[in-house]
């Protein structure tokens, strides 16, 4: 079946156009099509994501995306399914994508009317880890001569699984216990972890987005450097939070001892080490991001221990991060657990429409469609 799939729930205008097959034992899916506007650009010299310039930026990019993927304008063919993103996250975005896959049925020429399905952007980065990747263990994947891509082999050699999904909206630790049986064991009291990033991020001075920002200036730093607080680490339960580190971090740079030189602030785009201070902000980019990481960690292999886990899958934004996938490496060997750790390519971490088309598809396989209409606080 060709999926055509249309994400708008944040700063990112996604279309995708993906062939899905199989059931929920063995889907498969190839990409046909895979389209990212980004917005960066726009939103940067406000620091963060303005909704009302994301929302116009959608309706400008959605009929551009789609007549390259589709090569004509409006017309929906050889589609059978259109997946829409209805939450959560921005609301007037949200609707732009909606109301644009909702216009697509009402051109006469459209031959077919494929069915709509709403879907949840949190369903999308929690089955990323289906999209064709290099990297996953041999026996967890087959090889398409036809594509020469590998497909995600689901079995019992992957569940029961812990999902770890990171993004800039979302820190929440999932236990599958296959592809359809999903329990919450926890999330982020505060701040997601991506957000603590970008917050953290323009305490330094650091563009926005500030995650891949955090991650690029702490390879200069020392991650031992400052003993920053890890909260709720030893609590027994399976939440976190991030706002406590994120406001340590503010008043450790507040100490007149450790304030950072005032034009390094205005000169975040030169990495170089000849501004006074850098050192010190790489310094404090390492420690944070290990602080974070940490927590995360150290709850996650708590939860494989008592669900016996036999994979990790770590999704969303924050997943891009390759520091992040080391240290899980590191926290597995340390801890002798032999067990498979799946990260999507970044790609498919960051916001993308193809993880829209892999969670539509695995909900229309179970006949669960979400209504039309703009949910922001959707959860999972
Ligand atoms: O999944 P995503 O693209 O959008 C949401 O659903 O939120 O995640 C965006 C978040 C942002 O907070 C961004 O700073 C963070 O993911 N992020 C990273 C990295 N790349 C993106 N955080 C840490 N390291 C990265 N390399
Ligand atoms: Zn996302």
């Amino acid at each position: 079946m060709k999926i055509l799939s249309i994400e708008t729930s944040c700063d990112e205008t996604a279309i995708a156009s993906v062939e899905a097959s199989g059931g929920l034992r063995n889907p498969k899916f190839q990409i046909l099509k895979n389209l990212v506007a980004s917005q960066v650009k726009v939103h940067q010299p406000f620091g963060g994501v303005v909704p009302n310039l994301a929302k116009r930026e959608h309706i400008r990019n959605l009929p551009i995306l789609f007549k390259e993927v589709q090569g004509s304008s409006f017309i929906v063919h050889g589609c059978d399914l259109v997946a829409v993103t209805v939450g959560p996250g921005l609301e007037p975005c949200l609707w732009t994508g909606i109301n644009f896959a909702k216009e697509l049925r009402m051109y006469p020429n459209t031959a077919n009317k494929p069915k709509i399905i709403g879907t949840s952007h949190l369903d999308g980065h929690l089955y990323s880890f289906l999209l064709p990747q290099k990297t996953v263990n041999p026996k967890l994947q087959t090889l398409n001569p036809k594509q020469k891509t590998l497909e995600f082999r689901v079995s019992n050699l992957v569940f029961p699984a812990i999902s770890l999904l990171v993004s800039g909206g979302h820190t929440i630790l999932i236990l599958m216990k296959d592809l359809t049986h999903l329990k919450k064991l926890g999330e982020t009291r505060d701040d997601a972890v991506g957000e603590s990033f970008d917050k953290v991020a323009r305490l330094l001075g650091l563009p926005y987005p500030g995650g891949p920002e955090i991650e690029k200036v702490a390879k200069q730093g020392n991650p031992e450097a400052i003993n920053f607080p890890r909260p709720m680490l030893n609590q027994k339960n399976y939440d976190f939070s991030f706002s406590g580190l994120k406001t340590s971090v503010l008043y450790y740079l507040r100490d007149p001892k450790q304030r950072i030189h005032p034009n390094l602030q205005n000169n975040y785009s030169d990495h170089s080490d000849k501004f006074v201070g850098w050192d010190r902000i790489a310094n404090v980019a390492a420690s944070f991001q290990k602080a974070a990481f940490d927590a995360l960690i150290k709850k996650s292999l708590r939860a494989v221990k008592e669900f016996e886990a036999k994979t990790i899958i770590i999704t969303g934004g924050v997943a891009a991060n390759k520091t992040l996938g080391r240290m899980f490496k590191q926290a597995l060997k340390e801890d002798k657990f032999k067990i498979n750790l799946i990260i999507p390519e970044p790609k498919f971490c960051t916001d993308n429409a193809a993880m829209i088309a892999v969670a539509g598809y695995i909900n229309f396989l179970q006949n669960k469609n979400k209504r039309l209409i703009a949910r922001g606080d959707l959860s999972i």
